[in-house]
C-alpha cells in the first residue's frame, strides 16, 4: 500500500512539474492594460489551395501547386495534394458555421488567381469563379464578418509560369490586371486587401533552394529577381487602387510579410539588426522605410559578393528609374505573419552554397532547447519574439499600421484537446497586448488557421486548425478543438482569459 501511495505521489509530482515547465516555456507576463482596444479586430485565416479543393471545378485552370503535387507526389510528406482538401469550394457553409461560432470580426481568405483567370490572363475570365467569391463575401458580410482578401497565396496560374513566372517582369502587369478585376468586382464590400502572402518564402523556396514549385534552382539570383518583381507588382497594384478606387471604395491595401525575430546570446545588436534586415527588411525596407530601396547592408554585401564572383553587376537588382519611389510608401498597412524566433550569431564558416541568400546572410541560427516545440520541426513557442518584432517595426518603419495576418501552432491531429495551442495563443496575444501598451500600432490579430488544411510539403500531417476536419469522410465535417472555445472567449471579452 505504501509503495502504491509513494508511486502515486511521485507521478503526481512529476506531472505537476512537467505541466508547470511547459507553461513556463510558452508564456509571457502582462505589462499594462488587460483590454484590447475597442476597434481591435480578431480573425482567423485560410488560403485557397490549402482548403478549397475543387481544383478543376467550374473551369478553374491549374496552378503551379496543382502541377507540382500531381507530378511529384513523393515530395509531399504523405503524398497528398489539394485536389479536394477540406472541400471548402463546395462546403463554404461549413466554414461559415465555424466562423459564426467563433464570433470573429474578420476572415482572411485568399482568391485563387487561376479560378478567376484560368490562364492567368483576362482573356480567360471565368464568371463562375467571380460568382463563387461574391457568394462568400456576401455571406460573410450578412453575418457581420469583415472579409480580408489575399490576392495571391503561392498558387500562380501555370500558364504564367510557362513564361517564367515571377522572374519575368511581365508578371507585374498581369498581376495589376488581375488586381483591378478583384477591386472592380469586390471592392464595394472588401475593404482590406493583401496583395501577396509571404514573398520571401515563395521566392526563396520556389526559385532559390527549389523545394517549392516552380522548383527553379538558381539561388542568390532568381530568388532576388522574384522578390524584385513581387515588390513592383505589389506597388503597381497599390497605385492603381489609389488612383482608381480608393476615393469611391475607401479600402486599404497592404502586403503580408513573414519574419522571425532574432536574439543574440552576446547582446550583439549589429547581428540582430543584420538578421532583421535580411529577413523582414528585404521586403519591408523598400516599402516602409523613409528612404526606400533594399536595406543598405544587403546592397553592400551582395554587391561585394557579386564582384568577388566575377560578375559585372549585383545579383540584387537595383530599382531603376522611378521604381524606388513607386514602391516606397506603397502600402496602407503591414500584414505580419509571425510564428517563431531564433538565436543568431555570425557564421563560424561560410554558410550555404555560393551564391545564395544563405551565403550572403552568413549567420548561424539556433534555438533554445527550453522552447516548447509544435508538430512542425521549425515551430517553437517564443512569444517574446512577437513583442520584439512589433517593437522593431514601430521603431524602424515609423510606427506603420500592423495587422497580424497569421500566427498559429501545429499538432499531429490526434485529439481535440489542444492545450499547447491554447498556451501558444494566450502567450502570443499577451505579446500583442504588451506591444500595444508600449505604443505599437497593431490593429488586428489573425489566427492561422480556421480549419486543418494542406500544409504544403507536409501535406495533412501537420494541423494548424482551431477546427479539425474529418478527412476520411466525404462531408469533411468540421469539429471544434478546445482552442476554438478559448479563442471565442478572447473575442467576446476582448481580454486574455486565464488558462483552463
Ligand atoms: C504561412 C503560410 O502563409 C501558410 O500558408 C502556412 O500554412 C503557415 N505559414 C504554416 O506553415
Amino acid at each position: 500500500m505504501i509503495k502504491l501511495w509513494s508511486t502515486f505521489f511521485v507521478v503526481t509530482l512529476l506531472t505537476c512539474f512537467v505541466a508547470n515547465n511547459v507553461a513556463e516555456q510558452c508564456s509571457l507576463s502582462a505589462k499594462g492594460s488587460p483590454n484590447f482596444p475597442a476597434n481591435f479586430s480578431f480573425g482567423v485565416a485560410t488560403a485557397a489551395y490549402q482548403i478549397e479543393g475543387g481544383w478543376n471545378a467550374d473551369g478553374k485552370g491549374p496552378s503551379i501547386w496543382d502541377d507540382f503535387t500531381h507530378s511529384d507526389p513523393e515530395k509531399i510528406r504523405d503524398k497528398s495534394n489539394g485536389d479536394i482538401a477540406a472541400d471548402s469550394y463546395h462546403r463554404f457553409e461549413q466554414d461559415l458555421q465555424a466562423l459564426k461560432e467563433l464570433k470573429v470580426n474578420h476572415y482572411r481568405f485568399s482568391i485563387a488567381w487561376s479560378r478567376i483567370y484560368p490562364t492567368g490572363d483576362i482573356s480567360s475570365r471565368n464568371q463562375k469563379a467571380i460568382d463563387y467569391y461574391n457568394h462568400v463575401i456576401d455571406k460573410l458580410i450578412a453575418n457581420g464578418i469583415k472579409p480580408m482578401v489575399t490576392m495571391f497565396h503561392y498558387d500562380l496560374p501555370s500558364e504564367i509560369q510557362k513564361i517564367g513566372g515571377f522572374t519575368n517582369s511581365l508578371l507585374i502587369n498581369q498581376f495589376v490586371v488581375y488586381a483591378i478585376e478583384l477591386f472592380e468586382n469586390y471592392g464595394d464590400r472588401v475593404k482590406t486587401w493583401i496583395t501577396f502572402n509571404e514573398p520571401y518564402d515563395y521566392c526563396h523556396n520556389g526559385y532559390g533552394d527549389a523545394t517549392y514549385p516552380p522548383q527553379v534552382y538558381a539561388p542568390g539570383v532568381a530568388d532576388y529577381l522574384c522578390i524584385d518583381n513581387t515588390l513592383k507588382a505589389h506597388a503597381a497594384a497599390y497605385r492603381s487602387y489609389q488612383s482608381r478606387f480608393a476615393k469611391t471604395q475607401g479600402g486599404k491595401v497592404g502586403i503580408t510579410l513573414d519574419s522571425r525575430y532574432f536574439f543574440s546570446k552576446t547582446n550583439d545588436e549589429d547581428v540582430i539588426d543584420r538578421a532583421m534586415q535580411y529577413n523582414l527588411g528585404l521586403l519591408a525596407h523598400p516599402i516602409f522605410s523613409k528612404t526606400g530601396g533594399y536595406p543598405d547592408v544587403m546592397i553592400m554585401d551582395i554587391g561585394a559578393n557579386s564582384q568577388k564572383e566575377g560578375r559585372i553587376r549585383s545579383r540584387l537588382p537595383s530599382f531603376k528609374g522611378k521604381w524606388r519611389d513607386i514602391v516606397k510608401g506603397s502600402a496602407d498597412f503591414l500584414g505580419l505573419n509571425y510564428y517563431s524566433s531564433r538565436y543568431i550569431k555570425p557564421a563560424s564558416k561560410p554558410n550555404g552554397v555560393s551564391p545564395s541568400w544563405e551565403r550572403d546572410f552568413n549567420c548561424d541560427a539556433s534555438i533554445d532547447p527550453k522552447w516548447l516545440r509544435a508538430a512542425s520541426d521549425w515551430l517553437y513557442c517564443v512569444p517574446e519574439g512577437l513583442e520584439g518584432i512589433l517593437k522593431f517595426i514601430r521603431d524602424e518603419y515609423d510606427n506603420v499600421e500592423v495587422i497580424i495576418t497569421e500566427n498559429g501552432w501545429s499538432d499531429d491531429g490526434t485529439g481535440l484537446i489542444d492545450d499547447d495551442r491554447i498556451r501558444y495563443l494566450k502567450s502570443h496575444l499577451q505579446a500583442v497586448l504588451n506591444a500595444i501598451n508600449d505604443g505599437c500600432n497593431v490593429r488586428g490579430y489573425t489566427t492561422w488557421s480556421l480549419i486543418d488544411n494542406f500544409e504544403w510539403l507536409r501535406g495533412y500531417t501537420e494541423k494548424f486548425g482551431l477546427y479539425a476536419v474529418n478527412m476520411s469522410s466525404p462531408n469533411r465535417e468540421r469539429t471544434a478543438k478546445k482552442s476554438a472555445g478559448y479563442y471565442r472567449e478572447v473575442i467576446q471579452k476582448r481580454q486574455i482569459p486565464s488558462l483552463f
